[in-house]
C-alpha cells in the first residue's frame, strides 16, 4: 500500500480486495433493502458535538468498565460468525489483538475457531456469545465449555431465532468452506494471500459445532443450519436456566425496544442478567427497524441504572463511540470495523482498527473539552441533533 491507513474506510477497501467475495459480502451487507444497515451509520453522522476550548487537556483517560470488567476504552469486539473466513484463524488473531489493546473479544457460537482454540491462544478472558438451539443438551454443553475456558461473560443473542434474508449471501451460495464451483474458483484465484492462509490452517468450518453437536459431522451452510437448529421458541423464561447453568455475567443482546428493555431490567433486578446490548444485529435481521443509536436514549431512559446499557451497530470511528457513551451507553461493540481490519491485514489490521478508534475517541473527547471518559454525557452533544428519547412515547 502506498498510502498509510488512517481510518476504518481504508481497512474496508483493503479487505474488499483481499477477502473472497462471498465472505466480504457476508460482512458488508444487511437484510433485504439494507435500510437499517445504512441508518445505523447515517444516524450517528447526524449527531453533532459541541466544540469547547481553552480547557486543560493533559492526562486524559479512556479507561472504563463493561460488566465490571476493566477496559482500556469502552469498546469490545462484537461476536461475528465465520470470522475465520475473513482471514485464516481469524478469531484467534482478533482475540489476540483485543487482548493487547485491553478490550474484550466476543467469540460467536458460529465461529470457525472453537472456544478451546481461542482459549489456548490467549490469556485474557474472552466473552462467549450464545445462540440457543433446539438441542438443549448441546447448548448446555456449549455453556459448560465456555465456563471451562473461563470466559468472562456470556452474551445471549435474542434477535436471531430466524434469519433475516440477506440477498447477497443467497446469491453467492455462502458456505464455509466455499464450495469448489467455477465462480468461486475464479474469485479465489484473485485472492492468493487468503488462499495461502487457509491452506496453512485446519480451521475451515464451524469449530464449536462440527464434531460436538449430535449427528453433525458437517455444517457448511449457515442458513440451513439456522433454519433447522435455532429454536424459534426461545423466550424470556429461558434466561433463568441459562443463567443457572452459566453462573457468571450474562448480557442480553438484540434489545431495540424500551418495552423489551424493561423486561431485561426486571431480570436484572433479580440478579439474572447484568447488561443489555441495544442492537439490531448490524441491520442484518429486521430491515426497517430503528437504527441502534436512535434507540439508545429511549432505552437508557426506560431502564435508568437498573441494568447496564451497551450498544452496537454502525460504530466506525471514535466519534461514534463518544456519541453512544454521551447518549447513555456504558460501552459499544464493533463488528464490521474489526472484520475489515482482519480481512485487510489479519491481526495487525485488528490492532490498527483499535488504534484508530482509540486515537479518534481520545482526540474527540479532548476537543469536546473533557479529559475523562467517565465525565462524558449528553452535555457534549448539540441538543437539537440528538435522537429523541420520546421516540417511543406514543406507542405505549
Ligand atoms: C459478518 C457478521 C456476522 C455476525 N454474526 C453474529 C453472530 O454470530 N452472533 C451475534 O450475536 N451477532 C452477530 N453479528 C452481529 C454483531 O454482533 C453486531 O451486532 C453488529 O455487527 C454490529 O454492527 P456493526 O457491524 O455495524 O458494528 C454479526 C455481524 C456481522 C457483520
Amino acid at each position: 500500500m502506498s498510502h498509510p491507513i488512517t481510518c476504518i474506510e481504508d481497512l474496508r477497501l483493503l479487505a474488499k480486495r483481499r477477502v473472497p467475495r462471498m465472505f466480504y459480502d457476508y460482512a458488508d451487507s444487511g437484510s433485504w433493502s439494507e435500510s437499517t444497515y445504512r441508518a445505523n451509520e447515517t444516524d450517528f453522522a447526524r449527531i453533532r458535538l459541541r466544540q469547547r476550548v481553552a480547557v486543560d487537556m493533559t492526562d486524559r483517560s479512556l479507561a472504563s468498565t463493561m460488566v465490571d470488567q476493566p477496559v482500556a476504552m469502552p469498546v469490545a469486539l462484537a461476536p461475528t460468525g465465520l470470522t475465520g473466513m475473513q482471514h485464516a484463524d481469524g478469531e484467534i488473531l482478533a482475540a489476540k489483538a483485543a487482548e493487547r489493546a485491553g478490550v474484550p473479544f466476543t467469540l460467536s457460537t458460529m465461529s470457525i475457531c472453537s472456544i478451546e482454540d481461542v482459549a489456548a491462544n490467549t490469556t485474557a478472558p474472552f466473552w462467549f456469545q450464545l445462540y440457543v438451539m433446539k438441542d438443549r443438551e448441546f447448548i448446555g454443553r456449549l455453556i459448560d465449555r465456555a465456563k471451562a475456558a473461563r470466559c468472562g461473560a456470556l452474551v445471549l443473542t435474542f434477535d436471531l431465532q430466524i434469519l433475516g434474508q440477506r440477498h447477497k449471501d443467497v446469491k453467492n451460495g455462502l458456505t464455509a468452506p466455499p464450495k469448489p464451483t467455477l465462480a468461486n474458483l475464479v474469485n479465489l484465484a484473485t485472492k492468493p494471500g487468503w488462499c495461502l492462509g487457509m491452506l496453512g490452517t485446519k480451521r475451515r468450518t464451524f469449530g464449536n459445532i462440527v464434531g460436538h453437536a449430535k449427528d453433525v459431522k458437517d455444517v457448511s451452510s449457515l442458513s440451513s443450519w439456522t433454519a433447522e437448529q435455532f429454536d424459534p421458541k426461545l423466550s424470556w423464561d429461558d434466561v433463568q436456566w441459562i443463567k443457572d447453568r452459566w453462573g457468571g455475567k450474562l448480557i442480553l443482546k438484540g434489545i431495540l425496544d424500551p418495552e423489551d428493555a424493561e423486561k431485561a431490567a426486571v431480570l436484572a433486578d433479580s440478579g439474572i442478567v447484568d447488561a443489555l446490548i441495544v442492537s439490531n444485529h448490524g441491520g442484518r435481521q429486521l430491515d426497517g427497524a430503528l437504527s441502534s443509536i436512535a434507540a439508545v436514549p429511549a432505552i437508557a431512559k426506560a431502564v435508568g441504572d437498573r441494568i447496564e446499557v451497551l450498544m452496537d451497530g454502525g460504530v466506525r470511528s471514535g466519534q461514534d463511540v463518544i456519541k453512544a457513551v454521551a447518549l447513555g451507553a456504558k460501552g459499544v461493540f464493533i463488528g464490521r470495523a474489526f472484520l475489515y481490519g482482519l480481512g485487510a491485514m489479519g491481526e495487525a489490521g485488528v490492532t490498527t482498527c483499535l488504534d484508530i478508534i482509540r486515537r479518534e475517541l481520545d482526540t474527540t473527547m479532548a476537543l469536546c473539552g473533557l479529559r475523562d471518559i467517565a465525565d462524558v454525557d449528553a452535555r457534549i452533544l448539540v441538543p437539537s441533533t440528538m435522537p429523541d428519547a420520546a421516540a417511543f412515547a406514543s406507542m405505549r
